[in-house]
């Protein structure tokens, strides 16, 4: 129902016609300046072969495009995978990875959810895309 509604916001990449990833994000009502990632999983036969960083360049192109200029998303600090992504989407961006607390324990129920960060990736533009992913999409 999200990517339906948040099409234009999410990618969906597939081997052989099969699912292999996908994010689902959303421009964010507050800052429509960014998108933001609410959820991007590789399946574990396609993880560490980029992938992740693809599908991100195919939201980053959409998004620059579409008059954007950064990226959001939250983290736990347990999730160093998805740390490296985002952090790696920064650097071949050339720009900044803020990273500050967004959600403490005490915002879930139990005390058991980890803390989550929220990295706020930007500003960039179309040219740093093309700069970072040049041929990186559509593969
Ligand atoms: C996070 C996730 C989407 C990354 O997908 P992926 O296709 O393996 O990512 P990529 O191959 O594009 O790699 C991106 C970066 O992460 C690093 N990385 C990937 N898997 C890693 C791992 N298990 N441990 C450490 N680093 C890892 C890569 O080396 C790369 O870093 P680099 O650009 O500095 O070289 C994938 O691990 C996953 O689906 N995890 C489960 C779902 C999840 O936790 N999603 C995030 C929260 S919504």
């Amino acid at each position: 129902m999200m990517a339906h509604f948040f099409a234009d916001t999410s990618v969906l990449a597939e081997d052989n016609g099969e699912p292999a990833g996908f994010i689902v994000g959303f421009r964010m009502p507050p800052r429509p300046e960014s998108v933001f990632v609410w959820q991007v999983a590789t399946s574990p036969d396609f993880r560490g072969r980029g992938l992740a960083t693809s599908m991100m360049a195919e939201l980053l192109q959409r998004h620059v495009e579409a008059g954007g200029s950064y990226l959001e998303a939250t983290v736990t600090p347990s999730n160093t995978a998805s740390q490296r992504l985002f952090r790696g989407v920064a650097e071949k961006l050339g720009v900044a990875c803020n990273e500050t607390l967004e959600f403490a324990r005490d915002h879930f129920p139990g005390g058991e959810h980890e803390e989550e960060h929220l990295f706020r990736i930007g500003p960039f533009d179309a040219g740093d895309v093309h700069r970072a992913f040049a041929g990186a999409t559509k593969n």
